[in-house]
């Protein structure tokens, strides 16, 4: 089979219905942005909204605002909006913290939820954060043991009944490779284990069912593949049937059930509000909005499919130049297996990455020796993937790319 042309790849942009969604996008001239996997790329509507938040409702409304302008509400009216991409009802999920918080917030609530177990499991390669999270929220809860698991396959064998909570990523951030949700969901509560998922790469990049799955407790990044900004707010999601026994530790009045009646002592709002904690940052929320605003107008399923398309297109470019030891695919080949990423390994990846970034093309580096290539279909061609897989290709024919280039 012949590899595709760069007019292959022009002919199928042209036929793409989901084209036009790149025109969201305020993207710089003659960059190729690989890295929105790490920060999404600005959204003109996200522009147009956090001018709004600024200008109306911050300068003129003032304190009104946090009613005329609904900024009371954001934490569970943006919930309700990222709960579809997620496959989970809209009084499900409230926005609010940094994923690092709300993954504290759930692993307590999952501990207290099974006090009389003391082993948790989660996986090795997790990423950082939630590794440090839950050995800190553990510490803090009492005396448990982790079971850190090397690869996906040995998750379902590490469950059992002492188990009291089974934390993982459900992308690897390294890998990008995808943990079956449904299985080990199933696993866990086979076991009577509670699971919680940090969703952080899988958010606008994979199909998504937490309640199909019969999911607990989830978090995720905005910033990634939904756009929100830098430092967007995270998201919480926690399964209506656990909302009146959850307990979270985390209780600032915004969780309150009466957050005006100053009262002393805490009372836990009903639903997913109890799952907010302080005075929410507004001109993120502002941004996270009009960045969510594009999701109003993608059919879900086909853009996804769109994103493994490009990631198959760029590995099918670039097999030729596969030689173990100098050049290598980590990401599953498998695109069921597989998040919205392309992971190589070059051993000398930064600099390799430094001249991809001359030439225009933006990916992203993991110690040691790993270049990430996130691939966001909203505002990728299939045309900035040859593009890209040629930049890739003429730096490696130049030989050692340490070398000053
Ligand atoms: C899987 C995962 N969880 C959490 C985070 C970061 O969380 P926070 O928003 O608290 O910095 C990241 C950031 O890249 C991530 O990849």
């Amino acid at each position: 089979m012949t590899a595709p042309r760069r007019a292959d790849c022009a002919a199928r942009d042209e036929a793409d219905a989901l084209a036009p969604l790149r025109d969201f996008f305020d993207l710089p001239d003659g960059l190729i942005y690989l890295d929105g996997n790490s920060l999404g790329p600005l959204p003109r509507p996200a522009i147009a909204r956090v001018n709004r938040t600024l200008r109306t409702e911050w300068g003129e409304g003032l304190i009104r605002s946090w009613d005329s302008a609904g900024w009371w509400d954001k934490p569970l009216a943006l919930g309700a909006r990222i709960a579809p991409l997620i496959g989970a009802r809209p009084e499900e999920v409230v926005v609010g913290d940094s994923t690092s918080v709300n993954t504290f917030k759930v692993v307590v609530a999952a501990l207290r939820m099974r006090p009389d177990r003391r082993v948790i499991v989660t996986d090795r390669d997790n990423f950082p954060t939630d590794l440090y999270i839950i050995d800190s929220a553990a510490e803090l809860a009492g005396d448990y043991s982790m079971r850190r698991v090397e690869t996906p396959d040995d998750v379902a064998g590490a469950i059992d009944e002492s188990v009291a909570l089974v934390a993982l990523t459900h992308v690897d951030y390294r890998s990008a490779r995808l943990y079956p949700m449904d299985e080990i969901t199933r696993a866990a509560h086979d076991n009577g284990a509670v699971i919680a998922w940090d969703l952080s790469h899988s958010v606008g990049a994979v199909p998504l069912d937490v309640d199909g799955c019969d999911v607990d407790f989830a978090v995720g990044c905005t910033y990634k593949f939904l756009n929100g900004g830098p430092g967007s707010p995270a998201f919480l999601f926690a399964a209506s049937r656990l909302h009146d026994v959850a307990r979270q530790p985390l209780v600032g009045w915004h969780g309150h059930a009466r957050p005006f009646g100053f009262e002393p002592n805490y009372e836990p709002a009903p639903g997913i509000r109890r799952f907010a904690c302080g005075t929410p940052p507004i001109l993120s929320y502002a941004s996270l909005e009009g960045s969510l605003e594009i999701w109003d107008h993608v059919e879900l399923a086909e853009l996804l499919a769109k994103g493994q398309e490009l990631c198959n297109l760029l590995i099918e470019l670039l097999e030729p130049c596969f030689v173990p030891g100098r050049f290598e695919l980590i990401s599953p080949r498998d695109s069921r297996l597989r998040g919205s990423q392309v992971t190589l390994r070059h051993p000398e990846a930064r600099s390799f990455l430094a001249a991809l970034a001359r030439r225009g093309v933006i990916g992203d580096h993991r110690e040691p020796d790993l270049v990430r290539l996130g691939i966001a279909p909203l505002y990728l061609r299939f045309v900035d993937i040859w593009d890209a897989a040629d930049t890739i290709r003429e730096i490696l024919s130049a030989g050692r790319v340490a070398r000053r280039d």
